[in-house]
């Protein structure tokens, strides 16, 4: 059977993961922000997101998440740490910076779109988050290490970095231009290494830190047509294991979180098969991510492989 071919009825969780992100897409209000807690999806199941939510609930969401934000700065997980997150502007990356900044974190971000990480930023500043945005091509050398001496100078050390920016181009193998393949290496596979660069540079200075990579299932069970990205995900993977290798012995730590499928809004209505299949919130994979970096200092959860109970992932396909 193919992946993604199978005719299946979405549960009710799906179903209101899906809503919520309908609903998020389709309400332009900048003042959307984020559901009651930003790392953590309401009570009530697993992925269930925004589900359903009102304009009236939406607000009272914002107000609760700059409330948080506001307050009880000494007892928050992050308090002061500085994290840089790429592709942060949409998606996963802007919900781990929610994640994050609610648990006191100081932020730099990253993307190439400078109108759509202006509006990060901005909706993030209003709920009281210190935030330094910058838009970067993380596959360009010289623009990386612009934003890092940039991160360097205006908070003087980088605690955390998020390696998440990343692209999918597919094709079968025959039919996969090089221009495909090198936007999706270049994103995910180059532009960790380059970013990866700079942070453990700059870990190594002040005595340690964490690199956290986005990685993907992709890299470790294919998905036919997907030559570029499974190979970039592969390569990530290995990446994540020199790194933790060469940061030991600075107290640097280095992991990899290889999401299963996570609802994003390119992936609402897309009409692809795979788009179709069980969903996360991207809320989920900003709590793993929060869980993963704040572990204490001498521990590292080097890999975790998060998906929903009913993707199609083990056994013989
Ligand atoms: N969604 C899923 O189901 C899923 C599953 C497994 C793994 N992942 C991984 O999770 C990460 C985030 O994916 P997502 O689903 O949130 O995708 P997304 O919504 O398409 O977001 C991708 C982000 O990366 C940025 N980006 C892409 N190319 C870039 C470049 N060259 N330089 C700087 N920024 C770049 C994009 O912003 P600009 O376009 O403005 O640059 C955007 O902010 C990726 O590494 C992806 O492979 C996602």
């Amino acid at each position: 059977m193919r992946f993604g071919s199978r005719i299946r009825r979405r549960t009710k969780n799906e179903d209101d993961v899906r809503n919520s992100m309908t609903n998020e897409i389709c309400d332009d209000r900048s003042e959307t922000l984020a559901p009651p807690s930003p790392a953590l999806p309401p009570p009530g199941g697993e992925g269930r997101g925004t589900a359903g939510v009102d304009a009236g609930s939406e607000r009272q969401s914002t107000r609760k998440f700059i409330f948080f934000c506001k307050t009880f700065d000494t007892m928050k997980k992050l308090a002061g740490k500085v994290a840089v997150i790429t592709g942060a502007n949409q998606g996963i990356g802007k919900a781990i910076a929610r994640a994050f900044a609610a648990e006191g974190a100081r932020l730099a971000l990253c993307a190439r779109s400078a109108e759509k990480l202006a509006q990060t930023t901005a909706e993030l500043k209003s709920a009281g988050v210190e935030v330094f945005s910058q838009p970067v091509d993380v596959t360009e050398e010289a623009a990386v290490d612009r934003f890092f001496a940039a991160v360097l100078e205006r908070f003087g050390r980088v605690d955390i970095l998020v390696n998440n920016a990343g692209a999918f181009d597919g094709g079968r193998i025959d039919e996969l231009p090089l221009s495909a393949w090198n936007n999706v290496v270049g994103s995910c596979l180059t532009g960790t290494f380059l970013c990866s660069r700079r942070a453990f540079a700059a870990m190594k200075d002040q005595g340690g830190g964490r690199i956290l990579n986005i990685g993907s299932i992709s890299a470790q069970r294919p998905r036919e047509g997907s030559a570029a990205y499974v190979a970039a995900k592969f390569g990530v993977w290995g990446l994540t294991q020199a790194t933790a290798l060469d940061g030991r012995p600075f107290g640097i730590a280095c992991s990899c979180l290889h999401p299963g499928n996570v609802l994003v809004e390119r992936r609402v209505d897309s009409g692809q098969a795979s788009d179709a299949e069980p969903m996360m919130a991207v809320e989920t994979i900003a709590e793993v991510a929060l869980t993963m970096v704040t572990l204490p200092a001498h521990v590292n959860m080097l890999e975790s492989i998060v998906l929903p109970v009913e993707q199609v992932y083990l056994g013989r396909g």
